[in-house]
């Protein structure tokens, strides 16, 4: 550690982003955008080694439900480790595991409870993802998968392949898995040039009919991946209408439906799971972030139906991680008990009717959208032409000065969507009313400095 204390009285902060710039790698990314160093957490507070407080709306990637350090994940945490329990158990039984199981197989919606099959993976969700596509490959023996425009379903080879992000799959080779490349309902910029509710329709016909053509090119699919919003996505809710067209289509044909809940369940998007908006059953949900109470865990659940693996068909050395069983268990009992999902629904609706009302005043936020606490703002050029739905070209150099505007302010916000021109608001679901104000309020201060300061002044935004 460094011996120069910098301002704050913490050791060698500043110290410390500099070795971090000369040491770690260039895939680097959320360092880049906010050059600060935790020292303490608690709630939607971080406190920076440089003393300065910050309103987290990032919340560790949607992970951390219940903000840093919830009284509740903290005292799991805390009992656990005081039991002496071994906090490393591959996938070994324990009353640890078997209390997070119960915790969670009384979170899923009933028909599906009662069939249910979970595996453990390796602690990230982009292994869970890969863990159910090899499963439903394994159950159909068909090899062929079917994903979406704008997905986000991790970075490890089978995930990469039915992400959508073509930046980060360019530079790779090909990774052998033969993907069908759907269109996803994206009402403001919809694939079709129609929008409206127009856009879901067709994008449901045209899955339809290129499943049905032999001459369309799809080879049979092991799976369907979908997330009911996409997050890295940039927040992209799907009409309830959709999911359950996708799940006819996909039931009619005997193809596997996995649904990607790594972001989008827990609660955060006003209910336990998105997948029950829409009243779908799926085959498989895959489930990571919030699950382990900000500690790392992620797991598959899937109909029994599905489980024709051989034993160590899908293993792994970190599949039995006890502290985030525990941390995970309290939150998701914390999450129903509380009844945070309608918390979420009914906060998140209040935050982008003013957004909403943001939207009309300030010309560079060209679409508001997202679901309960999952929630987008697209940036756009508000000089640029508009498309046949509308919508303006996506701005994201504005969205990255906003984005340091808003850090500035003490607020961190980051980007996703197409171009990264949409900031993304994901609060803890704990967020209290005064926290929903501030954020606002920032965001406000700092789209309109942004995109309304420099115009006034002769520049472009
Ligand atoms: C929907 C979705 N699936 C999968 C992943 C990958 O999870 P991880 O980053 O833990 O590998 C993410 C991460 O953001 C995600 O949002």
């Amino acid at each position: 550690m460094s011996p120069n204390p910098d301002r704050t009285g913490v050791p060698g902060a500043d110290a410390i982003l500099r070795r971090q710039r000369a040491r770690e790698s260039a895939a680097r990314t959320y360092a880049r955008s906010f050059p600060i160093v935790p020292v303490r957490a608690s709630g939607m507070t971080i406190e920076g080694a440089d003393g300065r407080r910050y309103l987290d709306c990032l919340s560790g990637a949607g992970s951390l439900a219940l903000g840093h350090n919830h009284p509740v994940v903290d005292e799991a945490v805390r009992r656990t480790l005081d039991r002496g329990v071994p906090l490393h158990v591959l996938d070994l039984a324990t009353p640890e595991k078997d209390d997070f199981t119960d915790a969670l197989f009384a979170t899923l919606p009933g028909r599906f409870r009662d069939r249910a099959r979970v595996h453990f993976c390796g602690p990230a969700g982009t292994d869970a993802v890969e863990a159910a596509l090899k499963l439903m490959e394994t159950a159909t023996g068909r090899r062929g998968l079917l994903a979406f425009t704008g997905a986000y379903h991790g970075m490890t080879a089978g995930a990469l392949a039915v992400t959508g992000n073509v930046a980060v799959k360019a530079p790779l080779p090909a990774t052998g898995a033969e993907v069908t490349r759907l269109p996803y309902p994206y009402a403001y910029r919809c694939p079709f040039g129609v929008g409206g509710d127009r856009s879901a329709e067709i994008a449901a016909t045209y899955t339809e009919r290129l499943l049905d053509d032999p001459a369309g090119g799809v080879v049979p699919s092991a799976a369907m991946i979908m997330e009911i919003v996409q997050g890295e996505g940039g927040a992209v809710p799907a009409p309830d209408g959709w999911v359950r067209e996708m799940r006819r289509i996909t039931a009619e044909r005997e193809i596997p439906l996995i649904v990607d809940e790594v972001q989008t369940g827990v609660g955060r998007t006003g209910a336990f799971w998105a997948v029950e908006h829409s009243g779908v059953e799926p085959d498989a949900i895959v489930m990571s972030k919030a699950i382990g109470g900000g500690l790392p865990l992620a797991v598959i659940v899937y109909r029994d139906e599905y489980d024709g693996w051989l034993p160590g068909a899908h293993t792994g050395t970190f599949r039995g991680n006890t502290l985030a069983m525990a941390a995970g268990a309290a939150t998701l009992r914390y999450v129903a008990r509380e009844g945070l999902s309608e918390r979420a629904a009914a906060i998140g609706a209040r935050m982008m009717s003013r957004l909403d009302g943001l939207r009309a005043a300030l010309p560079a936020i060209g679409d508001v959208r997202g679901r309960g606490l999952m929630i987008g703002v697209e940036l756009v050029d508000p000089e640029g032409p508009t498309d046949s739905c509308g919508a303006r070209p996506a701005a994201p150099r504005t969205a990255a000065a906003v984005r340091a505007a808003c850090l500035r302010r003490g607020l961190i916000v980051e980007l996703g969507g197409r171009y990264d021109a949409t900031l993304r608001l994901l609060p803890p679901l704990t967020i209290t009313d005064e926290e929903v104000e501030a954020v606002l309020d920032r965001l406000a201060d700092a789209v309109a400095e942004v995109s309304v300061a420099p115009r006034l002044a002769g520049r472009p935004a």
